[in-house]
């Protein structure tokens, strides 16, 4: 009898990917045999974008290289149906503190209404990072801020990268 792999959705803007999406990511893998980390070209909160899509997913490419179990796309549309064509019955999702719960609640209701068999699961980072988030990594950045404890290589120097360019 073949044994179905357990494989997990984990959307999200990732604008950019933090070591607290990292960690979140990584945790996964305890108990999914296959992560899908799914980079939403658009967010239900129509936020405006540092880096574009393919910027996004390039960064989460570079971060996860040497991950085999982990597979980075980007999609567009609905979630529930981006994750029923990846074959993949749960959605991830890190949440960090009360306040994030009340919009990932009402996301995971939705989802759920849209697709019954579809289950979101909630990960707690690690405490150092529960006060991470994307925005005020970009904030900070923006501002010429040190934010190499926050996010990986491949992000740190994209970002050093845009304030330079800026700069000139
Ligand atoms: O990192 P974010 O911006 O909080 O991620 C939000 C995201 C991308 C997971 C959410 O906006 C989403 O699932 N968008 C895809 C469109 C969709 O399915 N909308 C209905 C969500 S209930």
């Amino acid at each position: 009898m073949s044994v179905r792999p357990i494989v997990a959705v984990y959307p999200g803007s990732f604008d950019p990917v933090t070591l607290g999406h990292e960690d979140v990511a990584r945790r996964t893998l305890c108990f999914c045999d296959r992560l899908i980390v799914a980079v939403a070209e658009s967010s239900s909160q129509t936020k405006k974008t540092m880096f574009s899509v393919s910027e996004r997913l390039e960064l989460m490419k570079a971060v996860f290289a040497g991950q085999p179990r982990i597979t980075c796309v980007s999609f567009t549309g609905l979630l529930v149906h981006f994750a029923e064509q990846a074959g993949a019955r749960f959605i991830i999702r890190g949440l960090r503190a009360v306040s994030d719960f009340e919009y990932e609640f009402q996301m995971a209701q939705m989802n759920r209404e849209l697709r019954g068999d579809m289950e979101t699961l909630f990960l707690a980072p690690e405490v150092e990072h529960s006060f991470l988030s994307a925005s005020l990594v970009r904030e900070v950045a923006s501002m010429g801020g040190d934010v190499s404890r926050f996010v990986s290589a491949p992000v740190l120097d994209r970002l050093r990268g845009l304030s330079n360019s800026r700069a000139e």
